[in-house]
């Protein structure tokens, strides 16, 4: 579990990119940060591997607050995805993967295979491994993110827009993917977007925060779209919540969706013959 309590983070320049944060990140689960650009996302995922100090408040992982670690131990635990992959260019697809393996001084021939059993894990094909990240498409490449930061099969995952780069046909296909992989790995993720139904339909909880790094709700997608729990919540989520919640509850049950839509009534429309004829049958 990750758990920030009352963190702040001021810049030197003033600015306030997150304000008094308490949160409880569940182990094993997709939390995601959701929220308009500038409210503060980025700077709270990258608190928890300290590329960034809060100015006060405390973070802990598993109990144990992070500044007692070293920060290339508390790595080592946290992979870190981020948008456009950040792949190294010169650097084979299979090498790049085993990034990290290689920096540990593991066997060099077990990094290998390891890497690309990765490979399989996330959905490339294998024969990719020797090209170079500008010759693999940008889902490919997104890809080649995740594989790399699973490599050091880390407990925990920071993901930051991991999929924005991509187009939306890709973009769900790495979805689907992603959620079939965690379904078997229960990793403790943390997940950023800017897109509420990428929210929906990959968290077990989400934040919604509000520029000026103000949590304005905390979470199931469940409860988000039934009862957000303020105007700014409400305009997040835009005027098709109730579409948006219709399908995130026909993806958990479909059966159940379909007694709920037979518990709506039919909208008041005259059948032939009138009103009078219609109300007589009731
Ligand atoms: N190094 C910095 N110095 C000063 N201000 C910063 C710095 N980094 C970020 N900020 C500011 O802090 C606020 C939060 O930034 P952050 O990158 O965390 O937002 P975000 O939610 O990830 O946004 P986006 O969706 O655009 O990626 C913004 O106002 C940003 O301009
Ligand atoms: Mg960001």
């Amino acid at each position: 579990m990750i758990t920030f309590t009352g963190v702040t983070k001021r810049y030197p320049d003033g600015t306030v990119a997150v304000h008094d944060l308490d949160l409880e990140i569940a182990a094993g689960r997709i939390t995601v940060l959701v929220g308009p650009s500038g409210c503060g996302k980025t700077t709270t995922l990258r608190m928890v591997n300290r590329m960034i100090d809060p100015t006060s408040g405390t973070i802990t992982v598993d109990g144990r607050d992070i500044r007692e670690v070293d920060p290339p131990r508390l790595r080592r635990g946290i992979g870190y995805v981020i948008q456009q992959a950040g792949l190294f260019p010169h650097r084979t697809i299979i090498d790049n993967i085993a990034t990290v393996p290689y920096l540990l001084h593991q066997d060099k021939k077990q990094a290998r295979t390891r890497a690309l059993e990765l490979m399989e894990r996330v959905g490339l094909d294998t024969a990719l491994a020797k090209r170079y990240p500008a010759q693999l498409s940008g889902g490919q490449q997104q890809r080649v993110g995740v594989a790399r930061a699973l490599a050091a099969d880390p407990p925990v995952m920071l993901m930051d827009e991991p999929f924005s780069a991509v187009d939306p046909i890709v973009r769900g296909q790495l979805q689907d993917e992603f959620l079939r992989l965690q379904s078997e790995l229960e990793k403790t993720i943390v997940f950023v977007t800017h897109d509420i139904d990428e929210a929906v339909k990959l968290g077990h909880r989400i934040a919604v925060f509000q520029v000026g790094g103000v949590l304005a709700q905390y979470a199931t997608p469940d409860e988000l779209l039934a009862n957000p729990a303020n105007d700014f919540v409400r305009d997040f989520l835009g005027g098709d919540r109730g579409i948006r919640r219709l399908r995130f509850v026909q993806e958990l049950d479909a059966e159940a969706a379909a007694e709920r839509r037979a518990a709506v009534p039919e909208p008041a429309e005259p059948p032939p013959g009138g009103e009078a004829a219609a109300a007589g049958e009731r």
